[in-house]
C-alpha cells in the first residue's frame, strides 16, 4: 500500500486570504460515541477566489461549509474571517443549499426580499435591490411567480438572488445545481460565472462532478472519505473568460485526470 501521495499540491495562499480554517475537526455525537465528519481540515481561501470542493458522499462537505458559514461550530479547529474568529453566522456570508428551500407562499420578489425584512430594512430599498438581482439571475417577468410555477433551474436562481441580496462578500454553494439535468447545468454554471464576475464575489462551491468543479474553480480541493480531510488542492491554471468548450481542450482533460486520480488514490489505499 503507497503511503504517500503524489497528488497533493499546498497552492502558496496567504496574502488576500479572506477566510481560513485551521486544524477543523467535528464530531457529532452518536450512540456508537461519536462520529467523525471532519478531521483535521486546514484551508485559505483568498478574496476573489473561486474554490471547488469535491469528495464522496458523506465524506463531510456540507458540514465543512456550514462550518465555514459559522452556523455549526467545530468541535476543535478554528475559522477565521479576515483573521477574526468566526463564532457564529454573520452578513459577510450568503449561504445555497443543494434544495432552494424556497417558501411556497411567497412569490419569487417575496422570498428574495425575505432577509432583509428580516432585517428591517425600508420595502421600497429592498424591493429595488431584489429587482437588479433579478435581472442579474435572469428571471425578469416572474418577480411574481410562486415556488410550485418555476423550473428546478429558475428556483436555483432564486436561491442564489436570495443569498445575494445582503451583498454578502462570500458565497457558499452547497451542490446548488445537483438536482439539474446536464444542459441546463451547463447553462446555470455559465451564470454563475457571470454573476461571481458582476458581483466580484468570493465562493466556494461543493459539488459532485469534477468536470464542473474544474470548470468554474480557480483551485479543486479533493477531499477524502468520512472523517473528511483534504486529499489534494489542485490550481485550475486555465484563462477566464471560461466557454463550454474548455472541456474539451487537452489542459481540461489533464486537471480532470489529476482530480479524479486524487480520488482514485484514496479509494485505492482503503481498500
Ligand atoms: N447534524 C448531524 N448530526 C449527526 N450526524 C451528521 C449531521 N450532519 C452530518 N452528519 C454526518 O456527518 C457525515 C458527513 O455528512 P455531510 O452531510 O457533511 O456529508 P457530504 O459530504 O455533504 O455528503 P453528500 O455528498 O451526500 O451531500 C455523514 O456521515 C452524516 O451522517
Ligand atoms: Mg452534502
Amino acid at each position: 500500500m503507497s503511503t504517500t501521495n503524489p497528488l497533493s499540491e499546498t497552492p502558496a495562499v496567504s496574502d488576500g486570504v479572506i477566510l481560513r480554517a485551521e486544524h477543523i475537526s467535528v464530531t457529532f455525537p452518536s450512540p456508537q460515541g461519536g462520529l467523525g465528519a471532519l478531521q483535521d481540515v486546514s484551508l485559505e481561501v483568498c478574496q476573489g477566489e473561486f474554490v471547488s470542493v469535491v469528495g464522496p458522499s458523506g465524506c463531510g462537505k456540507s458540514t465543512l461549509l456550514r462550518v465555514l458559514s459559522g452556523l455549526l461550530q467545530p468541535t476543535s479547529g478554528r475559522v477565521y474571517l479576515h483573521g477574526t474568529p468566526l463564532d457564529g453566522p454573520c452578513g459577510d456570508m450568503g449561504i445555497v443549499f443543494q434544495k432552494a428551500n424556497l417558501m411556497p407562499w411567497r412569490t419569487v420578489l417575496k422570498n428574495i426580499t425575505l432577509p432583509l425584512e428580516i432585517q428591517g430594512l425600508a420595502a421600497s430599498e429592498a424591493r429595488q435591490r431584489a429587482t437588479e438581482l433579478i435581472q442579474l439571475v435572469g428571471l425578469e417577468g416572474f418577480e411574481q411567480s410562486y415556488p410550485h410555477e418555476l423550473s428546478g433551474g429558475m428556483a436555483q436562481r432564486v436561491a442564489i438572488a436570495r443569498a445575494l441580496i445582503h451583498d454578502p462578500e462570500i458565497l457558499l454553494l452547497d451542490e446548488p445545481f445537483g438536482s439539474l439535468d446536464a444542459l441546463t447545468r451547463e447553462r446555470m454554471n455559465l451564470e454563475l460565472l457571470r454573476i461571481w464576475r458582476a458581483r466580484r464575489k468570493t465562493v466556494v462551491m461543493v459539488t459532485h462532478n469534477i468536470q464542473e468543479a474544474i470548470f468554474l474553480a480557480d483551485r479543486v480541493i479533493v477531499m477524502t472519505a468520512r472523517p473528511g480531510q483534504v486529499r489534494a488542492d489542485v490550481a485550475v491554471n486555465l484563462p477566464r473568460p471560461r466557454l463550454q468548450d474548455f472541456v474539451y481542450c487537452d489542459a481540461f482533460t489533464e486537471l480532470a485526470r489529476r482530480v479524479r486520480q486524487a480520488i482514485d488514490w484514496q479509494e485505492n489505499n482503503e481498500r
